[in-house]
């Protein structure tokens, strides 16, 4: 794996390759054992767009593989005043190992990979979240123990994280079911995908047409970073799409709930369904460390090229 630019580059198998090394790297972490095996390297992480999981834990995560991070924020880098991204790449690739960028077109993420010769990350763009979906099956697979004869099913914005999600969810197993409002459906390329996997994917306008039997939910918020603009016309849109107690009473008795955060109560998820589902939601945000350190294990060492 030379990159991680999108789900729907990986395969099956590059997936749980991941997901195991992380359940391993978590595993060390928890009992102390050190795993020093990005010594003397540096990631460098481009944000363009704020975060709090995905800068703390790169860098958290860099620091104990043995290595360092660099925070590189828009507002300093000259990117932010022009530079274009193909310069850039060609640049950061002469002083450090691997790059996570936090952008907002997809195709800024493929130019740094094409024009540079080191590793790219894609730490969120508009269009995907792979980091956070590769963390969302780990908890999965941690919680039910498997993936085969589960039923995922997401509710609300056709946004990054349902393009991920219905890409990694299909990959691994899982049958997935979508609710979007009209307007606000999943990219086309996402959807072509899915057309592939039969009746193993549902998309419906329906929230409870889409949660009727399922073991995991995901919701995420209305309005994406980006879209600020929008809030006002976003919040009649997306009336209903909201995991409440009536959602969860379609799903499975022992259904888990998973937001990849930040959550705004109330209005994509309930405060009394956020709060029932929290352990399962922090460990999602805790597995962000664990297998973004073993994507970056896979990247950088260089051992599955
Ligand atoms: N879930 C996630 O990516 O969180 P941040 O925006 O805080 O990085
Ligand atoms: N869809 C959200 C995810 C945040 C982690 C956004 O893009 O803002």
């Amino acid at each position: 794996m030379k990159h991680l630019l999108k789900m729907l580059d990986l395969s099956r198998e590059e997936i749980i390759d991941i997901l195991n090394l992380a359940d391993q790297l978590k595993y060390e972490n928890k009992n102390g054992i050190e795993h020093h095996l990005l010594k003397g390297k540096t990631l460098g992480m481009i944000f363009q767009k704020s975060s709090t999981r995905t800068r703390v834990s790169f860098e958290t995560g860099m620091y104990q593989l043995g290595g360092q991070a660099l925070f590189l924020s828009n507002r300093d880098l000259q990117i932010g005043r022009g530079e274009p991204v193909q310069d850039t790449a060609r640049v950061l690739s002469r002083y450090i190992d691997c790059i996570m960028i936090r952008t907002f077109a997809q195709k800024e993420v493929e130019d740094l990979a094409n024009y540079g010769s080191i590793p790219v990350i894609n730490g969120l763009t508009d269009f995907c979240h792979p980091c956070q979906v590769l963390a969302d099956l780990m908890t999965i697979r941690e919680f039910k123990g498997r993936f085969d004869g589960l039923k995922m099913c997401y509710i609300g914005d056709g946004n990054n994280m349902a393009n991920s999600l219905i890409v990694g969810g299909l990959k691994v197993g899982m049958e997935v079911s979508v609710a979007c409002p009209e307007g606000y459906r999943p990219d086309p390329q996402v959807l072509e995908f899915a057309a592939q996997y039969g009746d193993k994917f549902f998309m419906t306008d329906v929230p409870i047409e889409a949660a009727k039997d399922a073991d995991v939910l995901f919701t995420d918020v209305w309005t994406s970073m980006g879209e600020e603009a929008e809030t006002e016309k976003r919040k009649l849109a997306f009336k209903g799409y909201q995991i409440n107690d009536e959602i969860m009473a379609a799903a499975k008795e022992d259904a888990m709930v998973q937001h990849c955060l930040p959550a705004h109560r109330e209005e994509e998820i309930t405060e009394k369904v956020f709060e029932a589902h929290a352990d399962e939601i922090f460990e999602e945000a805790e597995n962000r460390l664990h297998a973004q350190k073993a994507v970056m294990v896979k990247v950088m060492s260089g051992k599955d090229e």
